[in-house]
């Protein structure tokens, strides 16, 4: 009976490797491994062999029947490949997906989110304004009329045929936005995107973040600007940094002053981001100027405030240890794969 089967199995493989369109091999499968098929038939005999025989050629005739399957599975699948059809059919699930590139988020945003969280703990508001701007909230009601020298210094991209318009040179054209919209007391911060017409190098670049802040209250001193600026450096860079407050010249506020964080990419010895001196100039700030309250509608004898612009593009460069201004555009991404 082990000759037989032997033979039966050498037929059947030899048939089977014949078929080549699907048909024949289903044909040929019930011909052999079918409720009435040959294999099948040779199986429900084992019942009447010999008791000793019937072990070692029931376990053959399984295996043969194992084996049966398995070549027409592989024929299968072979027939199916070549004919190209219902390619879904032939998909593997079980093998490892094609993984596609997450992107993350940019340094400049994640910093951003960082800033907005320390304020939004201190009662302050987080608005949004326009990047192309009329002069007046650029300038004008910031206490920079036409002819004034400070224009020079933030000088911005004019809109062609467009006079009156501007690429904003600062955040600080929401000052009087904002007080105008939301009235006060007021607390708010404005983060964005700024415009120069810069020559670009390690430290300048034409369009770079800032983070403006403006408090409108009753009785606001310097005392309170000293505090807020403490508290974002401190939620920002994690650790207490050192600080320097130099009088500083901004017509929309009296006094001013120029913040200066010690540069913590040289350690303060002097490099390219703080043009060897040791400390980056990051946030210029002061009390807010009478004629920008009254720009606002406000009575300035009755409000006073403070406000401060802060370089966010800097203190990103601070905070991650990058030491040119250019890589935060660049869309490099052997920089940006780094955050
Ligand atoms: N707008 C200024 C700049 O871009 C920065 C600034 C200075 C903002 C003093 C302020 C301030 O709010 O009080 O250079």
């Amino acid at each position: 009976m082990k000759d037989q089967l032997t033979k039966l199995k050498d037929q059947a493989v030899k048939e089977f490797k014949k078929s080549n369109v699907l048909d024949d091999l289903k044909k040929l499968q019930t011909k052999y491994l079918g409720r009435k098929g040959e294999l099948t038939k040779v199986l429900r005999q084992v019942k009447d062999l010999a008791e000793a025989e019937r072990p070692k050629i029931g376990q053959y005739a399984n295996q043969i029947k194992g084996e049966l399957e398995v070549l027409i599975k592989d024929i299968e699948y072979e027939l199916k490949q070549k004919s190209g059809a219902q390619k879904e059919e032939l998909i593997d699930v079980t093998l490892p997906g094609t993984k596609y590139q997450q992107g993350h988020l940019h340094p400049n945003t994640i910093v951003q989110r960082q800033l907005e969280e320390v304020f939004k703990n201190m009662g302050f508001m987080v608005l949004e304004g326009p990047e192309l701007e009329s002069e007046y909230y650029n300038f004008e009601a910031l206490n920079i009329p036409p002819s004034h020298p400070a224009r020079d210094i933030q000088d911005t991209f004019y809109i062609k045929n467009k006079p009156g318009l501007l690429m904003r040179a600062h955040t600080s054209n929401q000052q009087v936005r904002a007080i105008e919209k939301y009235g006060v007391p007021l607390r708010a911060v404005f983060p964005g995107r700024v415009f120069r017409n810069e020559a670009t190098d390690a430290s300048h670049e034409t369009t770079f973040y800032q983070l403006e802040g403006l408090m409108i209250d009753k009785d606001i001193s310097v005392t309170h600007l000293i505090a807020s600026m403490k508290a974002m450096l401190k939620g920002i860079l994690k650790k207490d940094v050192e600080v320097r407050l130099r009088p500083g010249y901004f017509p929309f506020v009296e006094p001013g002053f120029e913040v200066d964080v010690s540069c913590l990419i040289c350690g303060g010895q002097g490099c390219s981001v703080c043009k060897q001196t040791g400390w980056v100039e990051m946030v210029g700030s002061g009390l807010v100027h009478p004629n920008v309250i009254k720009a606002g509608g406000l009575d300035s004898k009755e409000w006073s405030g403070f406000a401060f612009g802060l370089g966010l593009t800097r203190l990103v460069m601070l905070k991650y240890g990058i030491d040119d201004i250019r890589l935060l555009q660049s869309g490099d991404l052997r920089f940006l794969n780094q955050f």
